[in-house]
C-alpha cells in the first residue's frame, strides 16, 4: 500500500495532505500494490554498454523536416526530427486537433506515412474535420484507440514516419492496474509510447489537456518525458493562435509561432507585427515595445489605463504580463520618478493576446501607466524598450540593434533605448534616444 501524487507522480509511504514533492495540496491518492522499490546496485556482471570518445560522435544532426506550416516548423526548431517526441497543450476547442490534421496531412502529401490515432473522436469526426479543411482523405491513416499495446503493435506494423495521439489522456496500459485517466496510467503509457518512438525512430506528437489553472493536465513528469512541449496560450475569443516552445531540445525556448484561425484551418502568419499593432493612432495609455519572443523581434503595443480607486485597496491588474513585476514597476516609478500611484486602479493589457515575459517591457509598462495617469499619448512614431532597475537604472537588453531595425521597418522614427543597446550606425532617419535612468525616459517624453 503507497499513495501516490496524481500532480507530480511522488510516492509516499504515508498519506499526506500536501505532497511533499510538489506542494499541491489534496493530491496523495491510495494506490493498491507494493510501492516500487529503488534498485541499488545489483548489476554485477551485467556486459554494459561501450563508452565512446566525444571525438568519434556523430555530430550531422538533422535538421528536422518540414511540417509544410513555417510556423509549426518555427517553434519546433526547424522541423520534424525523427524520433522527437513534442507534447501539445492548450484549451479545449483552441485548435490542437486542427493542427496536428493539418501538419499530418501535409507530411503525408510530402511522402510520409503517418497514423492519427483519436481516443476522444470517431473516425468520422476526423474525416469530417480533414473535408472542413480541404484536407485530401488520400493516405491519411486513422485509428480509433486507446490501448497502447494495440497502437504500438499497429505502429511497429505499418512502421509510420509519425505518430499523432489525440489525447494523451485518453491512453490506458494493462501494464497498469488503476483506472484510466490517473496520473499512473497518463504516464505509464506516455513512457511506453515514448520508448517505442525512440527505439524505432517516428515522430510522436502527443496532444496533452490542460487544467482549469491553465497547466498542463496530468502528471507534471510528462514533461520531463518528452523533447518538445508547445502550448497554445492565446484566448479563444481571439481571430489568432499562438503556440509557444516552453521547452525544446531542438530549438530555442519562449519561440511563438503565430497562425491565423480560418474555416480552412490555421494559417502561418508571415508578418506578425503588422497584426498586433492594428491601432488607429496615439492614445494616452498606449505605448508600442518591442519584444523579443524565442528568435524574432515581434512589435506589440501595451496599453494601460490608470483609474482613481474608489474602493479602499488600488487594484492591480496586469493581462500578458508577470502581476508582480507590475507592482515593483509601480514602485519604482515613485521612488525614482516621484509619480505617486497609490490611489489610482492601474490596469495594463498587452494587445493581440500576446505574453510577454521578458524585463524589455519594464520601460514600456512605466511610460503606459505614466501617460495614462497624465492623459497624454506618446507620439505614433516612437517605440520603447528596456529593463528598469530597482535603483531606477535602464538596463540593457539583448538584441537591441534587431529590435531596432524592426521598427524602422514598420515606418516608426524613433526608440527610446538602453544607451548601451544604441545601434553605433542606426537605420536611416531614424532616431534612438539613449537612456541612462528612468528620469531620462520621463524627459523624453
Ligand atoms: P479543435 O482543433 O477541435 O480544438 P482542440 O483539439 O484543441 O480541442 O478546434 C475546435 C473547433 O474550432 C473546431 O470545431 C474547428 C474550429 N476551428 C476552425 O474552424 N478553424 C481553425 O483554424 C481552428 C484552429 C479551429
Ligand atoms: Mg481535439
Amino acid at each position: 500500500m503507497h499513495y501516490e501524487c496524481q500532480s507530480c507522480g511522488h510516492l509516499t509511504q504515508r498519506w499526506a495532505g500536501q505532497c511533499p514533492g510538489c506542494s499541491a495540496w489534496n493530491t496523495m491518492v491510495e494506490q493498491s500494490g507494493a510501492a516500487p522499490r529503488a534498485t541499488g546496485g545489483g548489476y554485477a556482471g551485467a556486459a554494459g554498454t561501450a563508452v565512446v570518445s566525444a571525438a568519434d560522435v556523430d555530430v550531422s544532426a538533422d535538421p528536422g523536416r518540414p511540417t509544410g506550416l513555417g510556423e509549426l516548423d518555427r517553434v519546433l526548431g526547424g522541423g520534424l526530427v525523427p524520433g522527437a517526441v513534442v507534447l501539445i497543450g492548450g484549451d479545449p476547442g483552441i485548435g490542437k486537433s486542427t493542427l496536428l490534421l493539418q501538419a499530418l496531412a501535409s507530411l503525408v502529401t510530402a511522402g510520409l506515412a503517418g497514423i492519427y490515432v483519436t481516443g476522444e473522436e470517431s473516425l468520422a469526426q476526423v474525416v469530417q474535420r480533414a473535408d472542413r479543411l480541404g484536407l485530401s482523405r488520400e493516405g491519411l491513416q486513422l485509428l480509433a484507440e486507446t490501448e497502447v499495446e494495440r497502437i504500438v503493435a499497429s505502429a511497429r506494423r505499418d512502421s509510420p514516419g509519425v505518430l499523432i495521439i489525440d489525447s494523451v489522456q485518453t491512453m490506458h496500459t494493462e501494464a497498469v492496474p488503476s483506472a484510466p485517466g490517473g496520473v499512473a496510467q497518463v504516464r505509464e503509457s506516455t513512457a511506453m509510447l515514448v520508448r517505442f518512438a525512440k527505439s524505432t525512430g517516428t515522430s510522436l506528437f502527443l496532444v496533452g489537456h490542460v487544467t482549469k489553472e491553465g497547466a498542463l493536465a496530468g502528471p507534471r513528469v510528462l514533461e520531463h518525458m518528452v523533447d518538445t512541449v508547445l502550448y497554445f496560450e492565446s484566448e479563444s475569443s481571439s481571430r489568432f493562435r499562438l503556440v509557444r516552445a516552453i521547452k525544446n531540445r531542438y530549438g530555442a525556448v519562449n519561440e511563438i509561432g503565430i497562425f491565423a484561425m480560418t474555416e480552412r484551418g490555421l494559417k502561418g502568419v508571415s508578418n506578425p507585427s503588422a497584426i498586433f499593432l492594428s491601432r488607429a493612432g496615439a492614445s494616452p495609455g498606449s505605448v508600442v515595445m518591442v519584444t523579443r519572443e524565442g528568435t524574432r523581434p515581434l512589435l506589440v503595443e501595451l496599453q494601460a489605463l490608470v483609474d482613481p480607486t474608489s474602493l479602499g485597496n488600488p487594484r492591480r491588474l496586469a493581462l500578458g504580463l508577470d502581476q508582480n513585476r507590475m507592482a515593483l514597476l509601480l514602485a519604482v516609478l515613485h521612488r525614482h520618478g516621484g509619480i505617486a500611484t497609490q490611489d489610482q486602479d492601474v490596469f495594463v493589457n498587452v494587445v493581440g493576446g500576446v505574453r510577454i515575459s521578458e524585463p524589455a517591457a519594464d520601460l514600456p509598462v512605466v511610460l503606459a501607466v505614466l501617460s495614462s495617469l497624465k492623459d497624454r499619448a506618446i507620439a505614433a512614431d516612437t517605440v520603447v524598450f528596456g529593463e528598469l532597475g530597482l535603483a531606477g537604472e535602464v538596463r540593457p537588453v539583448p538584441n537591441g540593434e534587431e529590435r531596432i531595425r524592426e521598427a524602422s521597418k514598420h515606418g516608426f522614427k524613433r526608440a527610446l533605448a538602453p544607451r548601451a543597446n544604441v545601434p553605433r550606425k542606426g537605420p536611416a532617419g531614424f532616431e534612438v534616444v539613449a537612456l541612462d535612468t528612468l528620469a531620462d525616459a520621463l524627459d523624453a517624453i
